[in-house]
């Protein structure tokens, strides 16, 4: 289920502290993270899986990029899924070493490809043009590891724009041409180590990760068999849902690991597993706080107008995605209406909420919205020239910044006005 917070008289509590305090404190919007529940998370699924096989947790870091997120990771002894050179050198920054982080990108360019090298990071190789100019750019072909990203067929997530394993998709190397990309690695010397497939983003039953297991396991038998080279690892990408709703049930990720590895060890003989869930790990640690500044009645529907909007949290407008709302200094006080909760886009299509039950909204109010750690910030804009928002960190009742908001000076920064135009 869905995680809730405590009740202080009616005060939603959040990492020990109120969180109406955080908010004062460090204005809003702002996104909060509780350091426990990162934690929490992560030792959940790496002992899941490695009670039945040595499983590489391998952080998807596109969900979240906070330093201090990765630092936290990082001590718990998390490897990275990185998708860009900016995802790979934030990581290195943050303390991982290059043999912690795999480079799982799409259409790379020559000049991205040749940095991720020179890092010295595994990397998945998304297509034969890919591998073709890896090994032209790569000065010694047999000390770049890599693995190959296979398009099994299998696709599961929360919408169609987040589905990526189906058949025809754009990621990773269709079927009927894995072996010979396996093949023409070998033949151009790369240092091959495992094979990789992702089959798209919060998905909530078992049954698509069984499938994709199934493909993983026969394909890498047949790779070993066509290669003559066993390989080290399956790598079978992230995904794992995590309820957003109030009664939704959770994957039951005990059972998961359970059957994912059973098949492993009983149909091959590779010795190790790589998960890369980002959603799972950090999605319940963080909330938005966002104060509600504006109150209507629109005659057919009732709008709490707040400090954030697509611009700061944009899954609900993008996807269509729930977030849980609740009012922090009104918490879980009898419900007086229905309400939109709604943004300062400039757009219809801005809102955060869509019809929920809420305790006589007000101005001044702090809403609090669920589950916006994985995707929040780091999908966040500056569109209509509003600052990127701050974050913090919660820990036993302690509140730390660990960004700050952008001031007005940062939407100019990299803005170039041509001296003929100038004042
Ligand atoms: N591995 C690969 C290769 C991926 O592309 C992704 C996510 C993951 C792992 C982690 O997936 P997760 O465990 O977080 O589901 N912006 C969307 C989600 C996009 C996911 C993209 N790839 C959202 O807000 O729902």
């Amino acid at each position: 289920m869905m995680r809730d917070f405590d009740n202080d008289g009616g005060r939603m509590v959040f990492g020990g502290m109120h969180a109406c305090d955080i908010a004062d404190e460090f204005g809003t919007p702002v996104y909060v993270t509780d350091e426990s529940i990162l934690r929490e998370n992560y030792r959940r699924i790496w002992e899941a899986f490695n009670r039945h096989m040595e499983t590489d947790i391998h952080y998807a870091c596109k969900a979240n990029t906070n330093l201090a997120v990765l630092r936290i990771l990082e001590q718990e002894g998390s490897g990275i899924d990185a998708v860009s050179i900016g995802e790979v050198l934030t990581c290195l920054r943050a303390g991982y070493s290059p043999d912690r982080i795999i480079f799982t990108g799409v259409n790379v360019g020559d000049q991205e490809l040749r940095e991720v090298a020179e890092t010295g990071v595994m990397i998945n190789i998304d297509s034969f043009s890919e591998m073709e100019r890896l090994a032209e750019l790569c000065p010694n072909a047999s000390e770049q590891k890599v693995s190959i990203r296979i398009t099994p067929g299998v696709g599961s997530g929360h919408g169609a724009k987040v589905i990526t394993g189906n058949k025809g998709s754009k990621f990773g190397i269709p079927m009927n041409e894995v072996l010979n990309a396996y093949i023409r690695a070998n033949d151009l010397g790369f240092d091959i180590r495992g094979i990789h497939a992702h089959i798209g983003s919060g998905g909530q039953t078992v049954e698509p990760f069984i499938d994709l297991m199934q493909i993983l396991i026969d394909t890498s038998n047949a790779v070993s068999d066509a290669i003559g080279v066993g390989l080290e690892f399956i790598d079978m990408g992230g995904g794992i849902g995590v309820p957003y709703k109030p009664n939704e049930e959770e994957m039951d990720v005990e059972e998961l690991s359970m059957t994912l590895t059973d098949m492993i060890a009983e149909e091959s003989e590779v010795s190790r597993l790589i998960v890369e869930p980002g959603r799972y790990i950090v999605c319940d640690s963080t909330i938005l706080l966002t104060r509600c500044v504006d109150v209507k009645d629109a005659g057919t529907k009732k709008y709490v107008g707040v400090d954030a909007g697509f611009n700061t949290l944009v899954r609900p407008a993008f996807y269509d995605s729930y977030h849980h709302v609740a009012i922090a200094n009104k918490f879980n006080r009898a419900c007086t209406g229905r309400y939109d909760i709604v943004g300062p886009v400039c757009e219809t299509g801005d809102y955060l909420a869509h019809d929920r039950v809420l305790p006589d909204p007000e101005e001044g109010d702090l809403i609090a919205v669920y589950d916006a750690g994985a995707y929040g910030f780091s999908m966040s804009s500056r569109y209509n020239s509003r600052p990127l928002c701050g974050e913090v960190l919660v820990n036993e009742g302690r509140a730390e910044l660990i960004r700050e908001a952008e001031n007005m000076e940062d939407l100019w920064r990299h803005q170039i006005v041509p001296g003929r135009l100038e004042r």
